[in-house]
């Protein structure tokens, strides 16, 4: 299976995926590409000597012509899935279409809870006490596809943004992990419609 990840961030959830990927027993191959040329990420992947590359999103006029590059790059190299990990982007409509419905995202929070760019900040301002991750199939929406995996994470009084992050992380890779260990045994099929994502039936 090969797997194209896209960052924009510190690449932590990625590069928890390069160290399982770097187990030969892992049934993933992993190429990087980085939303921004500054994502951390990208150190991660020539580390492991993984491929990479950027489509930097600020190079673009448009959020069209980013994802039709974006695009163009993916169509090189052919990934069975794309994994946003800490993508802070959203990827035009036009580049879901084509992927769908190998694209999915880790998102931490407890979807339908916290969508969006700020679902650890707003799991806090709602004075949660339990948030988690969650792992979904991207569709036209936002972080509104179908949940493949997620779990809770508790809220501990006094965490902070960062915090509660740094306890949901770990989740959201171990999660992620093991969903792309399912894509890639058969045991897992994609499928863009809402509820329709079940495991092979034998
Ligand atoms: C992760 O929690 C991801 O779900 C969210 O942003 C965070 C990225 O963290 N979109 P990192 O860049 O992998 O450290």
């Amino acid at each position: 299976l090969t797997v194209a990840v896209l960052i924009s961030g510190t690449g932590s959830n990625l590069r928890a995926l390069l160290d399982a990927a770097a187990d030969p027993g892992f049934p993933a191959r992993i190429i990087v590409i980085g939303a921004d040329r500054e994502a951390d990420g990208l150190f991660h992947a020539e580390a492991f000597g993984i491929p990479s590359f950027v489509v930097p999103w600020d190079a673009f006029e448009s959020r069209e012509a980013w994802g039709a590059e974006l695009d163009a790059q993916l169509k090189v190299w052919q990934p069975d899935l794309v994994v946003l990990s800490g993508l802070m982007r959203l990827l035009p409509q036009t580049l879901v279409a084509e992927w769908a419905p190998n694209i999915i995202n880790t998102h931490p929070a407890y979807l339908p809870a916290f969508p969006g760019a700020h679902g650890v900040r707003d799991a806090l301002a709602a004075g949660a006490t339990q948030t988690g991750a969650s792992v979904i199939v991207v569709d036209d929406g936002v972080d509104s596809g179908p949940i493949l995996a997620q779990e809770h994470v508790a809220v501990h009084p006094g965490d902070t943004e960062t915090s509660l992050h740094e306890r949901i992380k770990p989740v959201e890779r171990r999660l992620l992990i093991d969903v792309i260990r399912r894509i890639a045994g058969g045991e897992l099929v994609l499928s863009a419609r809402a509820g329709s994502t079940r495991p092979d039936s034998h």
